[in-house]
């Protein structure tokens, strides 16, 4: 087999898997849910389950592509006893393209996202402008997404991107306390932003 037609099994294998997270995704996420919350790379899942105490009536979403992390996290959110509170292995940028183009989060956790600190791998970050482009298709106006790394370029490679935006506008300060494994593990602060949605969602182009 050539590099080609690797290439295009590889497509396929995408496709299918988009296919099979939308068909599950149409039943579970529907539109005339509560306030709903999308954490992105939720890991052992902490702080969405803590979250999800605190706001018991709000649907919280945590995604992650480590299978061990979501069923962890799953049994977390069941001994806490949070109903509204659920964790699916899925690729952000294909979990994005495969849910309901109705169905718009009010608020997206992104916390410590892999930081790719060599120059070369910075590619690899997920917070590429296409993504940013996805997100704002998928939120309601006025929603937010809180951003904590503690990468400072990452930081500010990220809330540049964000500012010349044409959807999202920067606040000042945090509005929840963050504790998450990997904010335990830097041992500092990290760096925060929250990004309001300041415009309305044109008709979405990326839906199938
Ligand atoms: C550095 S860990 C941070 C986990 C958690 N937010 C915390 O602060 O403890 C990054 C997490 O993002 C997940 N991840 C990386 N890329 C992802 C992607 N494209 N879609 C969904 N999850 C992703 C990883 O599996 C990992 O669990």
């Amino acid at each position: 087999m050539n590099k080609d037609e690797h290439y295009q099994i590889f497509l396929q294998e995408v496709q299918a898997r988009k296919q099979n997270l939308a068909d599950r995704l149409r039943d579970f996420l529907k539109p005339t849910q509560a306030f709903k919350t999308l954490e992105i790379g939720s890991g052992h899942g902490d702080f969405l389950v803590q979250y999800a105490t605190t706001y018991p009536e709000r649907f919280c979403l945590g995604i992650d592509l480590i299978t061990q992390r979501i069923e962890k996290s799953n049994k977390k959110a069941r001994r806490a006893n949070v109903a509204q509170c659920f964790f699916l292995k899925a690729r952000a940028e294909e979990f994005l393209e495969s849910q309901p183009a109705e169905f718009l989060w009010d608020e997206i956790f992104v916390l410590y996202p892999d930081p790719w600190p060599k120059k070369r791998h910075h590619k690899n970050r997920l917070f590429q402008v296409e993504f940013l482009d996805r997100l704002a298709l998928r939120v309601s106006l006025g929603a937010k997404i809180h951003f904590e790394t503690d990468a400072k370029d990452y930081f500010d490679e990220v809330c540049g991107r964000m500012e010349v935006h044409p959807r999202w506008r920067k606040l000042e300060g945090r509005i929840y306390a963050i504790d998450t494994v990997f904010s335990r593990i830097t041992g500092q602060q990290g760096h925060h932003a929250v990004f309001e949605c300041c415009e309305a969602c044109p008709a979405d182009p990326i839906s199938s």
